[in-house]
């Protein structure tokens, strides 16, 4: 075996082993039917929720999404926007996919809709650990959801993602980013919610077909780097007149 190989399938072990299952946590993947979703995930770094919720209530969640598109009063910050996206976080499923990935008391980090019509262009690979210096941790950072309001498929513009990408702990090269090889297209049914590790690559295909691609992106992060003391009594007022660097070290 090549040295390279070797290396390779040794990270691939090391990165399978940090999504191990506590016993408590197995026993809900398995009541839940989600075994073969972490298995999946554990072999590929990404992987799908099948079925979380009925197609009726995919149904409505697509409206309330494309209803708030078209108000055009920002599509991020959803949570408070429509009580149906509190029930999309507290879906046992994804609730359960969430500390698998990221451990528990995971924080919500983004959660935005996006909406692609035809001709909506490909987004280039990348990993979405962004602040996060290679070589990336064996334990995953983030997990990021694509909540599949619509069907998947290649033509309608679905998530591309290189399988087992995550075992190479880096961003991709340009070159590796311009030949995208190994790509494949994440297909499912709509109302499905694919997801994947922050060390994943992935991107998206152009959409080539009628129609619209309504789509919610929810992020989760480790708890860990949250700050043991908060400041989230200060208000506008107390920041009016002191320095950028102190909002930013505040997270405001
Ligand atoms: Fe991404």
């Amino acid at each position: 075996m090549s040295e390279l190989r070797h290396i390779q399938q040794e990270s691939s072990e090391v990165t399978k082993r940090a999504l191990q299952l506590s016993d408590e946590l197995r026993s809900r993947v398995e009541q839940l039917g989600l075994f073969e979703t972490v298995q999946h995930a554990q072999e590929n770094g990404f992987s799908y929720i099948r079925d979380p919720v009925s197609i009726e209530f995919n149904d409505r969640l697509r409206e309330v999404a494309l209803k708030i598109f078209a108000a055009k009063r920002g599509t991020n910050m959803l949570l408070d926007k429509d009580p149906i996206f509190e029930e999309v976080v507290l879906n046992p499923k994804l609730q359960t996919i969430v500390e698998l990935m990221v451990g528990k008391d995971a924080l919500l980090s983004q959660y935005t809709l996006s909406v692609r019509d035809k001709g909506a262009r490909a987004l280039p690979l990348h990993a979405d650990q962004n602040w996060t210096p290679a070589p990336f941790p064996v334990h995953n950072q983030l997990v990021t959801f694509c909540w599949a309001c619509d069907e998947f498929t290649k033509a309608g513009g679905a998530t591309m993602v290189v399988p087992k990408s995550h075992i190479n702990r880096r961003h991709p090269a340009p070159q590796e980013v311009k030949l995208a090889q190994g790509a494949v297209a994440v297909e499912c049914p709509a109302g499905s919610v694919p997801f994947w590790d922050g060390s994943v690559w992935h991107g998206n295909w152009p959409r080539t077909i009628d129609g619209k691609r309504v789509v919610l992106h929810i992020t989760f992060t480790r708890a860990y780097l949250r700050q043991l003391e908060n400041y989230r009594y200060l208000d506008d007022a107390w920041f009016q007149d002191r320095p950028s660097e102190i909002r930013v070290m505040l997270g405001r």
